[in-house]
Protein backbone atom coordinates (compact mmCIF):
# COMPACT_ATOMS: atom_id res chain seq x y z
CA UNK A 1 0.00 0.00 0.00
CA UNK A 2 1.13 3.92 -0.23
CA UNK A 3 1.94 6.14 2.34
CA UNK A 4 -0.88 6.14 4.86
CA UNK A 5 -3.25 9.12 4.86
CA UNK A 6 -5.73 7.98 7.36
CA UNK A 7 -4.88 5.68 9.80
CA UNK A 8 -7.44 4.79 12.77
CA UNK A 9 -6.00 2.98 16.18
CA UNK A 10 -9.24 1.68 18.02
CA UNK A 11 -11.28 4.40 17.32
CA UNK A 12 -14.57 4.84 19.32
CA UNK A 13 -17.07 7.55 19.92
CA UNK A 14 -20.02 7.54 22.37
CA UNK A 15 -22.80 10.32 22.44
CA UNK A 16 -24.57 11.18 25.40
CA UNK A 17 -28.14 10.43 24.82
CA UNK A 18 -31.33 12.12 27.27
CA UNK A 19 -30.06 10.45 30.44
CA UNK A 20 -26.97 11.47 30.00
CA UNK A 21 -25.98 7.65 29.22
CA UNK A 22 -22.97 7.07 26.81
CA UNK A 23 -24.34 5.41 23.33
CA UNK A 24 -21.31 4.34 21.43
CA UNK A 25 -21.85 5.03 17.39
CA UNK A 26 -18.33 3.85 16.73
CA UNK A 27 -16.61 0.92 18.74
CA UNK A 28 -13.43 -0.06 18.32
CA UNK A 29 -12.30 0.50 14.54
CA UNK A 30 -9.33 0.24 13.43
CA UNK A 31 -7.98 0.71 9.78
CA UNK A 32 -5.69 2.28 7.49
CA UNK A 33 -5.95 4.56 4.00
CA UNK A 34 -3.48 4.66 1.60
CA UNK A 35 -2.96 7.58 -0.26
CA UNK A 36 -4.47 7.84 -3.43
CA UNK A 37 -6.72 4.96 -2.32
CA UNK A 38 -10.71 5.37 -3.03
CA UNK A 39 -12.30 3.48 -0.06
CA UNK A 40 -16.45 2.95 -0.32
CA UNK A 41 -18.27 3.21 3.18
CA UNK A 42 -21.24 1.47 3.43
CA UNK A 43 -23.80 0.32 6.14
CA UNK A 44 -27.26 0.81 7.18
CA UNK A 45 -29.23 3.74 8.50
CA UNK A 46 -27.59 4.40 12.00
CA UNK A 47 -24.30 2.19 11.87
CA UNK A 48 -22.40 4.73 12.31
CA UNK A 49 -20.64 6.31 8.98
CA UNK A 50 -21.10 10.02 9.59
CA UNK A 51 -20.08 9.76 13.26
CA UNK A 52 -16.71 7.95 11.64
CA UNK A 53 -16.84 10.51 8.46
CA UNK A 54 -16.75 13.56 11.00
CA UNK A 55 -13.61 12.04 13.02
CA UNK A 56 -11.64 12.37 9.26
CA UNK A 57 -11.17 16.31 9.47
CA UNK A 58 -11.35 16.30 13.25
CA UNK A 59 -14.82 17.99 13.21
CA UNK A 60 -15.79 14.71 16.00
CA UNK A 61 -12.65 13.56 18.59
CA UNK A 62 -12.60 10.19 19.69
CA UNK A 63 -13.83 9.07 22.76
CA UNK A 64 -10.79 6.17 22.48
CA UNK A 65 -8.64 5.62 20.46
CA UNK A 66 -6.71 7.90 18.05
CA UNK A 67 -7.37 9.23 14.29
CA UNK A 68 -4.19 9.97 12.64
CA UNK A 69 -4.06 11.54 9.41
CA UNK A 70 -0.92 12.24 7.40
CA UNK A 71 1.20 11.59 10.57
CA UNK A 72 -0.71 14.16 12.43
CA UNK A 73 -3.92 13.32 15.52
CA UNK A 74 -6.52 15.46 15.13
CA UNK A 75 -6.72 15.11 19.25
CA UNK A 76 -3.75 17.38 19.24
CA UNK A 77 -5.33 20.88 18.73
CA UNK A 78 -2.32 22.07 17.45
CA UNK A 79 -3.10 20.46 14.18
CA UNK A 80 -6.53 20.69 13.32
CA UNK A 81 -6.15 23.50 11.04
CA UNK A 82 -3.54 21.80 9.12
CA UNK A 83 -5.94 18.33 9.11
CA UNK A 84 -8.68 20.96 7.87
CA UNK A 85 -6.64 21.68 5.09
CA UNK A 86 -5.72 18.48 4.27
CA UNK A 87 -8.75 16.82 4.43
CA UNK A 88 -12.31 18.40 2.48
CA UNK A 89 -15.99 17.25 3.58
CA UNK A 90 -18.73 16.89 1.17
CA UNK A 91 -21.72 16.51 2.76
CA UNK A 92 -25.54 15.30 1.58
CA UNK A 93 -27.52 18.66 1.07
CA UNK A 94 -26.16 20.81 -1.49
CA UNK A 95 -27.45 24.04 -0.78
CA UNK A 96 -25.85 23.83 3.03
CA UNK A 97 -22.53 23.99 1.54
CA UNK A 98 -22.86 27.38 -0.51
CA UNK A 99 -21.87 30.60 1.05
CA UNK A 100 -21.19 33.02 -2.29
CA UNK A 101 -23.46 34.17 -4.11
CA UNK A 102 -21.66 33.37 -7.53
CA UNK A 103 -19.66 30.20 -8.26
CA UNK A 104 -15.72 31.72 -8.08
CA UNK A 105 -16.41 33.50 -5.39
CA UNK A 106 -17.72 30.38 -2.96
CA UNK A 107 -14.75 28.19 -4.37
CA UNK A 108 -12.14 31.20 -3.76
CA UNK A 109 -13.53 30.98 0.09
CA UNK A 110 -11.55 28.02 1.10
CA UNK A 111 -7.99 29.50 0.06
CA UNK A 112 -8.86 32.96 1.40
CA UNK A 113 -9.51 31.76 4.49
CA UNK A 114 -6.13 29.87 4.22
CA UNK A 115 -4.58 33.60 3.44
CA UNK A 116 -3.83 32.62 0.09
CA UNK A 117 -2.53 35.46 -1.72
CA UNK A 118 -5.46 36.83 -4.23
CA UNK A 119 -3.37 36.22 -7.37
CA UNK A 120 -2.80 32.61 -6.45
CA UNK A 121 -6.59 32.31 -5.37
CA UNK A 122 -7.90 33.40 -8.73
CA UNK A 123 -5.53 30.57 -10.47
CA UNK A 124 -6.50 28.15 -8.42
CA UNK A 125 -10.32 28.91 -8.42
CA UNK A 126 -9.33 28.34 -12.47
CA UNK A 127 -7.88 25.24 -12.35
CA UNK A 128 -10.22 23.74 -9.57
CA UNK A 129 -13.38 24.63 -11.46
CA UNK A 130 -11.55 23.18 -14.79
CA UNK A 131 -10.74 19.46 -12.94
CA UNK A 132 -14.60 19.14 -12.30
CA UNK A 133 -15.57 20.63 -15.58
CA UNK A 134 -17.67 23.56 -14.21
CA UNK A 135 -15.35 26.13 -16.13
CA UNK A 136 -18.67 27.42 -17.82
CA UNK A 137 -20.38 28.41 -14.63
CA UNK A 138 -17.58 30.31 -12.83
CA UNK A 139 -19.73 33.71 -13.29
CA UNK A 140 -23.15 31.78 -12.63
CA UNK A 141 -25.19 31.95 -9.13
CA UNK A 142 -24.96 28.62 -7.39
CA UNK A 143 -29.07 28.47 -6.85
CA UNK A 144 -29.46 28.18 -10.19
CA UNK A 145 -27.22 25.11 -11.02
CA UNK A 146 -28.65 21.42 -10.53
CA UNK A 147 -27.63 19.40 -7.20
CA UNK A 148 -24.89 17.70 -9.49
CA UNK A 149 -23.12 21.02 -10.52
CA UNK A 150 -23.90 22.66 -6.80
CA UNK A 151 -21.96 19.13 -5.59
CA UNK A 152 -18.97 19.45 -7.87
CA UNK A 153 -18.74 23.44 -6.79
CA UNK A 154 -18.08 21.63 -3.52
CA UNK A 155 -15.51 19.51 -4.15
CA UNK A 156 -13.99 22.23 -6.56
CA UNK A 157 -13.86 24.07 -3.08
CA UNK A 158 -11.54 21.85 -1.73
CA UNK A 159 -9.15 21.54 -4.38
CA UNK A 160 -8.86 25.18 -4.25
CA UNK A 161 -7.62 24.45 -0.52
CA UNK A 162 -5.13 22.06 -2.11
CA UNK A 163 -6.41 19.46 -0.01
CA UNK A 164 -5.30 15.89 -0.64
CA UNK A 165 -8.37 14.28 0.32
CA UNK A 166 -12.22 14.59 -0.16
CA UNK A 167 -14.75 12.80 2.29
CA UNK A 168 -18.26 12.32 1.42
CA UNK A 169 -21.04 11.61 3.36
CA UNK A 170 -24.18 10.48 0.64
CA UNK A 171 -22.99 13.23 -1.75
CA UNK A 172 -25.36 11.91 -4.31
CA UNK A 173 -28.51 11.16 -1.88
CA UNK A 174 -30.38 14.31 -2.93
CA UNK A 175 -29.32 13.92 -6.62
CA UNK A 176 -31.08 12.66 -10.06
CA UNK A 177 -29.36 9.86 -11.54
CA UNK A 178 -27.62 12.20 -13.81
CA UNK A 179 -26.42 14.17 -10.89
CA UNK A 180 -25.17 10.90 -9.14
CA UNK A 181 -23.24 9.78 -12.91
CA UNK A 182 -21.52 13.48 -12.62
CA UNK A 183 -20.33 13.46 -9.28
CA UNK A 184 -19.25 9.62 -9.52
CA UNK A 185 -17.63 10.83 -12.74
CA UNK A 186 -15.95 13.37 -11.37
CA UNK A 187 -14.73 11.26 -8.08
CA UNK A 188 -12.95 8.61 -10.73
CA UNK A 189 -11.05 11.32 -12.47
CA UNK A 190 -9.63 12.92 -9.37
CA UNK A 191 -8.89 9.16 -7.80
CA UNK A 192 -7.02 9.16 -11.13
CA UNK A 193 -5.51 12.51 -10.44
CA UNK A 194 -4.06 11.09 -6.99
CA UNK A 195 -6.72 12.13 -4.73
CA UNK A 196 -7.44 10.21 -1.59
CA UNK A 197 -11.55 9.19 -1.64
CA UNK A 198 -13.58 8.39 1.12
CA UNK A 199 -17.68 7.59 -0.54
CA UNK A 200 -20.29 6.97 1.97
CA UNK A 201 -22.75 5.83 0.26
CA UNK A 202 -26.03 3.70 -0.18
CA UNK A 203 -26.19 3.12 -3.88
CA UNK A 204 -23.70 0.14 -4.33
CA UNK A 205 -23.21 0.82 -7.57
CA UNK A 206 -21.18 3.25 -6.55
CA UNK A 207 -19.25 1.46 -4.00
CA UNK A 208 -18.61 -1.04 -6.12
CA UNK A 209 -16.20 1.45 -8.25
CA UNK A 210 -14.33 2.08 -5.43
CA UNK A 211 -10.34 0.10 -4.92
CA UNK A 212 -11.85 -1.04 -1.59
CA UNK A 213 -15.19 -1.34 0.62
CA UNK A 214 -16.11 -0.94 3.87
CA UNK A 215 -19.00 -2.51 5.70
CA UNK A 216 -19.94 -0.97 9.21
CA UNK A 217 -23.03 -2.38 11.09
CA UNK A 218 -24.01 -1.27 14.49
CA UNK A 219 -20.40 1.15 14.75
CA UNK A 220 -18.37 -1.93 14.39
CA UNK A 221 -16.16 -2.66 10.97
CA UNK A 222 -18.04 -5.82 9.56
CA UNK A 223 -16.04 -6.60 6.53
CA UNK A 224 -13.31 -4.84 4.58
CA UNK A 225 -12.17 -6.02 1.11
CA UNK A 226 -12.04 -5.41 -2.73
CA UNK A 227 -15.83 -4.86 -3.89
CA UNK A 228 -15.33 -8.18 -4.97
CA UNK A 229 -14.69 -9.78 -2.31
CA UNK A 230 -17.24 -8.08 -0.25
CA UNK A 231 -20.15 -7.94 -2.62
CA UNK A 232 -19.62 -11.33 -4.04
CA UNK A 233 -20.75 -12.52 -0.55
CA UNK A 234 -24.96 -11.46 -1.36
CA UNK A 235 -26.12 -13.80 1.23
CA UNK A 236 -24.11 -12.08 4.35
CA UNK A 237 -24.97 -8.48 2.83
CA UNK A 238 -28.93 -9.34 2.44
CA UNK A 239 -28.54 -10.66 6.27
CA UNK A 240 -26.94 -7.08 7.44
CA UNK A 241 -29.99 -5.46 5.72
CA UNK A 242 -27.81 -3.81 2.65
CA UNK A 243 -28.17 -4.28 -0.85
CA UNK A 244 -25.85 -5.87 -3.75
CA UNK A 245 -25.06 -4.54 -6.60
CA UNK A 246 -27.75 -5.15 -9.46
CA UNK A 247 -25.23 -7.54 -11.09
CA UNK A 248 -24.39 -9.59 -8.76
CA UNK A 249 -27.81 -9.99 -7.23
CA UNK A 250 -28.71 -11.15 -10.65
CA UNK A 251 -25.55 -13.18 -11.02
CA UNK A 252 -26.79 -14.67 -7.19
CA UNK A 253 -30.05 -15.80 -8.48
CA UNK A 254 -28.99 -17.36 -11.36
CA UNK A 255 -26.33 -19.39 -9.26
CA UNK A 256 -29.39 -20.34 -6.99
CA UNK A 257 -30.71 -21.87 -10.27
CA UNK A 258 -27.70 -23.66 -11.37
CA UNK A 259 -26.59 -21.24 -14.20
CA UNK A 260 -22.90 -21.60 -13.65
CA UNK A 261 -21.72 -17.92 -12.84
CA UNK A 262 -18.33 -17.47 -11.34
CA UNK A 263 -18.76 -15.72 -7.52
CA UNK A 264 -16.32 -12.71 -9.07
CA UNK A 265 -19.05 -11.45 -11.49
CA UNK A 266 -20.28 -7.99 -9.64
CA UNK A 267 -20.60 -5.40 -12.40
CA UNK A 268 -22.78 -5.54 -15.44
CA UNK A 269 -20.32 -5.83 -17.68
CA UNK A 270 -19.15 -8.71 -16.21
CA UNK A 271 -22.65 -10.56 -16.22
CA UNK A 272 -22.59 -9.86 -19.50
CA UNK A 273 -19.00 -10.98 -20.34
CA UNK A 274 -20.81 -14.33 -18.29
CA UNK A 275 -23.79 -14.53 -20.20
CA UNK A 276 -23.07 -13.83 -23.83
CA UNK A 277 -19.46 -14.33 -24.48
N1 LIG B 1 -25.33 14.25 17.84
C1 LIG B 1 -25.77 13.05 18.26
N2 LIG B 1 -26.18 12.86 19.54
C2 LIG B 1 -26.60 11.65 19.97
N3 LIG B 1 -26.65 10.56 19.19
C3 LIG B 1 -26.25 10.66 17.92
C4 LIG B 1 -25.79 11.92 17.38
N4 LIG B 1 -25.47 11.73 16.08
C5 LIG B 1 -25.71 10.43 15.81
N5 LIG B 1 -26.18 9.79 16.90
C6 LIG B 1 -26.51 8.36 16.99
O1 LIG B 1 -25.35 7.61 16.65
C7 LIG B 1 -25.69 6.51 15.83
C8 LIG B 1 -24.92 6.57 14.53
O2 LIG B 1 -25.38 7.71 13.79
P1 LIG B 1 -24.72 8.15 12.41
O3 LIG B 1 -25.42 9.38 11.98
O4 LIG B 1 -23.25 8.19 12.57
O5 LIG B 1 -25.11 6.93 11.48
P2 LIG B 1 -25.14 6.81 9.88
O6 LIG B 1 -24.61 5.47 9.55
O7 LIG B 1 -24.50 7.98 9.28
O8 LIG B 1 -26.70 6.83 9.54
P3 LIG B 1 -27.46 7.31 8.19
O9 LIG B 1 -27.33 6.19 7.20
O10 LIG B 1 -28.88 7.48 8.62
O11 LIG B 1 -26.84 8.58 7.72
C9 LIG B 1 -27.20 6.54 15.67
O12 LIG B 1 -27.76 5.69 16.63
C10 LIG B 1 -27.56 7.98 15.95
O13 LIG B 1 -28.86 8.08 16.50
MG1 LIG C 1 -25.11 9.46 7.93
Amino acid sequence: MSEPMITLEHLSHAYEDENGTCVYAVKDISLTIGAGEFIAIIGTNGSGKSTLAKHLNGLLLPTSGRCIINGKATSDMKNIWAIRQEVGMVFQHPDNQIVASIVEEDVAFGPENLGVPSEEIQERVKQSLARVGMTSFAKHGPHLLSGGQKQRVAIAGILAMHSQCIVLDEPTAMLDPEGRREVMETLLQLHAEGITIVLITHFMEEAVQADRVVVIQEGVLAEEGTPHTVFSQAERLRNMGLDVPVAAEVADWLRRRQVHVPSQVITKEELGDILCP
